[in-house]
Parts: C-alpha cells; structure tokens; sequence
C-alpha cells in the first residue's frame, strides 16, 4: 500500500496572496497530515510565492502544465526548466482539459513526460475516457492507448517516480462521481498496463490516483478500494477546510487537544 497521496489541482483559480493564505492555513496544521502526501497546484503565477510558502514543509509543489519544448520561441508557454526553477517537484502532465479544451494529443504529451523526466521533475500523468467512449464500451482500450503512447520512450527507472491519475472527463466538474468499483477496475488496469510497458514482473507499483468530483463525502468509500493510492481534488480543494477534510481522511493522527 503506498502512502496516500492528496493532490489539489486549483486550475484557473486563485490569486497569489490567496494562494499563499490558503498554503500558510495548510501548513499550520500539517502535523495532523504527516502520514500522507499532499501536493499543492497553484496557477504558474503563485508558483514561486507557493514554493516560498512552503519552505522547510513536506508538502508538495506542482505545475498545472508545462511546454512540449525545451525553450524558444513558444509565447506564452512555460517550460520544465521554469517550473523548477520556480520551486515545483511535480507537474500535471495532459490533463483532461488540457486535452479536451486546448486540443493536447497524445504525441505532445509523451514530448512533455519525457521532458519532465529529464528535469528531475515527477509527473502526474492524467488519463480517462470521455462519456461517449464509456458508453461505446472502449474506456479500457482507450486508457491502455494514451499510457502505451503517453509513455513511448520513458525507461522504467523513470516509470518508478511516476504518479497517474484517472479522470473520467465525464465526472470532472460535473458533481457525478465514478462510483468506487468503476474506479477500482479502471485503476486495476492501469497498473497492469504499466507493468507490461516498463517490463517488469511482480506486483504493479505505479500511484494510480482517482480525480472526478471527489469531496469530502466520497474520498472515504474511494480509499477503501486496494488500487486507488490517492486523489486528484478540483472544486473541493479550493476551500481550505473541504481540503483539510479530504487529506484528514479516516485520519490516524488527530490534531492536537482532539
Ligand atoms: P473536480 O474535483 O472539480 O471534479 O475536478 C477534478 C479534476 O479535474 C482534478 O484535476
């Protein structure tokens, strides 16, 4: 069982003093969290004040995004080189609106992972199937086509510091969760999938994350599944207190005086 990993995805949400308020209030409290790992990801704006925020802390900083391209000229876009040196050890790589909204493929995703990989930063690689190709019966070979693309030329030494996260785009934003067992079977095949790309044998080891509505309602019954290692939070990880709630899950230590 790995340890649970708590991500907040803050999308095209937050200011830089809301960002460094709301990370201040996080790390108060994060003696009641330490046996989890929670990752922050603020827009690229607040990166560099997040990462100040978050000095000598163990919670994590990640990119929303980066560049398919080392450096150049790319208006308006950022690069791996940037988002380090802005403070990140992660970055959300091909997220479903990134796919869906900017039109991202598959090939400019595996440029970003393997990228990301030779900057030394840790992805959370997003995958997950439309409605339309659920109800159509492919989500498995539609998930098991972006991670073998996704992941073409990424040795499995890097494959080891990877976390994925499936987000069925059918239930991001929408309040309609993927129920437990939807999940668990999606998160199943997606580490046998890794397992058979980066050729090794044995138990799969890669984080599977589950994001999709997820809140303080439904984490519980989410955790309780064998595969899913973590989540991927949206909307519910906007408010300190809902995102407290979320990573306090079942919690094993309790805040101090409780
Ligand atoms: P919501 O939790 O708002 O559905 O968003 C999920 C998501 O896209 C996280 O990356």
């Amino acid at each position: 069982m790995h340890t649970p990993i708590i991500a907040a995805n803050w999308k095209m949400h937050k200011t830089v003093s809301e960002a460094v308020d709301f990370i201040s209030g996080l790390k108060k409290e994060e003696a009641t969290f330490s046996d989890r790992r929670v990752i922050v990801a603020p827009p690229f704006t607040a990166l560099r004040p997040a990462a100040d925020a978050l000095s000598g802390s163990s919670i994590g900083l990640a990119a929303q995004n980066m560049s398919y391209a080392e450096s150049g000229a790319f208006t308006g876009e950022v690069s791996a080189g940037m988002i380090t040196d802005a403070g990140c050890t992660y970055v959300i790589i091909g997220h479903s609106e990134r796919r869906h909204l900017f039109g991202e493929t598959n090939e400019q995703i595996n440029k970003k992972l393997v990228l990301a990989f030779k900057e030394g930063l840790k992805p959370i690689f997003c995958i997950g199937e439309t409605l339309q190709e659920r109800e159509a019966d492919e989500t498995i070979s539609l998930i098991r086509q972006q991670i073998t693309e996704g992941l073409i030329n990424i040795s499995a030494g890097d494959i080891d510091s990877l976390i994925i996260a499936y987000e069925p785009v059918w239930a991001i934003g929408t309040g309609r969760t993927a129920t437990p067992e939807q999940a668990e079977e999606v998160h199943r095949v997606i580490k046998e999938t890794v397992q058979e790309i980066s050729d090794k044998g044995g138990t799969p080891t890669v984080p599977v994350i589950y994001g999709g509505s997820v809140n303080e309602q439904t984490i519980e019954s989410l955790m309780n599944q064998d595969n899913i290692d973590g989540v991927l939070v949206g909307g519910a990880s906007l408010k300190l207190e809902s995102f407290l709630n979320i990573i306090r899950f079942r919690a094993s230590v309790l805040p101090e005086g409780e």
